[in-house]
């Protein structure tokens, strides 16, 4: 089962990246970060297609079973980079595929604007989101940022969990659908 994780967050020193880099470790998942794959502001030109970084991103997206994306919430919703970088992608990325979603907040209940912002960006790729969501506060972490608490990880958890049990029912699907004569 091949699970990409995207780092949504420009920042270095973000901590979506440091969500990113906990989650990615613990569950053995490849990860794109956006703070390392500098992109292009999208122009729509066709020699943006020769960009490396884009390719790249486009490779590892189009041979992924399943997807999860970090966002850092700014101002209200998904970050620049992230929304960017979905430009450059299409329905071939994300159709059949299932897709968990997680936001980081700079805490104050924030979170959820980001959280429905990608939602509504997500379905116009064709990304089938799962329900469950969550939410990271600043004060989730522990260890300095290498670790989350209990409550968080518990969360993740289930979140991964269910992205992996739908990962492979559509999987199985995607197989029965394409041997059947319809
Ligand atoms: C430009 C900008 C806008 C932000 N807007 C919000 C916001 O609307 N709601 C919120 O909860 N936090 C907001 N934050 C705080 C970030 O969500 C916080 O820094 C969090 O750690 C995730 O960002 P990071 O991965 O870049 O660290 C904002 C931060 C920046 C830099």
């Amino acid at each position: 089962m091949n699970i990409v994780m995207i780092n949504g967050s420009p920042r270095k020193e973000g901590r979506t990246g440091k969500l990113t880099s906990i989650i990615s470790k613990k569950y053995n998942l490849k990860k794109i970060d956006l703070s390392e794959l500098v992109l292009p502001i999208f122009n729509g030109q066709e020699e943006q297609n020769e960009n490396v970084n884009i390719q790249k991103l486009r490779l590892q997206m189009e041979n992924a079973d399943a997807i999860i994306v970090s966002t850092p919430e700014y101002h209200g919703g998904m970050s620049g980079a992230l929304k960017n970088a979905f430009d450059f992608l299409g329905s071939k990325h994300f159709k059949d595929k299932p897709v968990a979603i997680l936001a980081v907040s700079g805490g104050g209940k924030g979170g959820i604007n980001a959280l429905n912002n990608m939602r509504i960006v997500l379905r116009a790729l064709y990304a089938n989101v799962l329900s469950k969501q969550v939410v990271i506060d600043p004060s989730d972490f522990v260890s300095e940022g290498t670790g989350l608490g209990e409550n968080a990880s518990f969360l993740v958890d289930g979140l991964i969990q269910e992205l992996k049990l739908y990962t492979q029912l559509s999987k199985k699907l995607n197989e029965e659908w394409a041997a059947s004569n319809y």
